[in-house]
This record gives structure tokens, C-alpha cells and sequence, in this order.
């Protein structure tokens, strides 16, 4: 699929669009996140903040949630926007989160410009990586 300016220009406005809900009466910062599918369709989600301060959720999670719930296969592109409209560095959560979903060759929208996640997230700890390691070991020594 090809990612155009008019690709980023559309992520951004639903970014735009997400982050204006965000709820954020704790830090007064709200983000929204979008997100595109390799199948054309952007999902999108704000910042959720809780008055029990740590489980607050980020907007790439609110996100990946709708894209997860709508049947999305693979994340290609990302965009995340602050209350100014300017580029989000996703928190190291939401990295992992979109590494899940888009391994190393989905792009980011980074405030120094587009990224690959090879660069936003080196080495990224993935699924790959339990399937390489039977847990099936584990189970049998463990058994009581
Ligand atoms: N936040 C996000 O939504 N995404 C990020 O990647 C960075 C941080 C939110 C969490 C919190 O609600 C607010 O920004 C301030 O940290």
C-alpha cells in the first residue's frame, strides 16, 4: 500500500479529530492516536485518564483496541498528535503495543519526521520471539 502526503495528511486530521475527545482532567494533556490498517482503514482513539492516576489509558491503546475489535490484520502506519496538533513520541507501552500489530516496517509519525519502527523500537521483543522457545519445557519441569 502506498503512503502518500495525502495518507499522513488523513491520519492526522482523525488524530486531530480523536484527541479533541480525549479525557484528561488529571494532566491536562490529551492525545489522539490513528492508525492505519493494511486494508485501507484508519482507527483512531484518545487519551483516558483515570482519578486512580496509573491506570490511565494512552490513545495508540484506545487505538489498537478499536482496530483489534474491528478485525484489523496489520497496522501499517501511525500517527499520534498532542493538544497542539504536533507529533507524539508514542510512550514506550504504546511501542511495544504498535510493534505487536506492525512489526518493523510500520511507520511513525515522530516530531523529527516518519520513522520505521526498527527505529522507534530497536530489537522489539515480539511473538516470534515465544515461538521460539517451547513453553511446553517450562510446563513439564514446573508439574507437580
Ligand atoms: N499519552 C498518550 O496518550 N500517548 C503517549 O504515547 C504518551 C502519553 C498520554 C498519557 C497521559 O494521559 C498524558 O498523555 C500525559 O502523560
Amino acid at each position: 500500500m502506498e503512503i502518500n502526503s495525502q495518507t499522513w495528511a488523513q491520519l492526522h486530521e482523525r488524530a486531530v479529530a480523536a484527541m479533541r475527545n480525549a479525557y484528561v482532567p488529571y494532566s491536562g494533556y490529551p492525545v489522539g492516536a490513528a492508525g492505519l490498517a493494511e486494508d485501507g482503514t484508519i482507527y483512531s482513539g484518545c487519551n483516558v485518564e483515570n482519578s486512580s492516576y496509573g491506570i490511565g489509558l494512552c490513545a495508540e491503546c484506545g487505538m489498537i483496541s478499536e482496530f483489534i475489535k474491528n478485525g484489523g490484520q496489520r497496522l501499517v502506519a501511525v500517527a499520534a498528535v498532542n493538544g497542539n496538533g504536533d507529533p507524539v513520541v508514542p510512550c514506550g507501552r504504546c511501542r511495544q503495543l504498535i510493534f505487536e500489530h506492525g512489526g518493523n516496517q510500520a511507520l511513525v509519525a515522530m516530531p523529527a519526521g516518519i520513522m520505521a519502527m526498527s527505529e522507534v523500537l530497536p530489537y522489539g521483543f515480539g511473538p516470534e520471539d515465544l515461538t521460539a522457545v517451547s513453553t511446553a519445557t517450562y510446563k513439564e519441569k514446573n508439574r507437580d
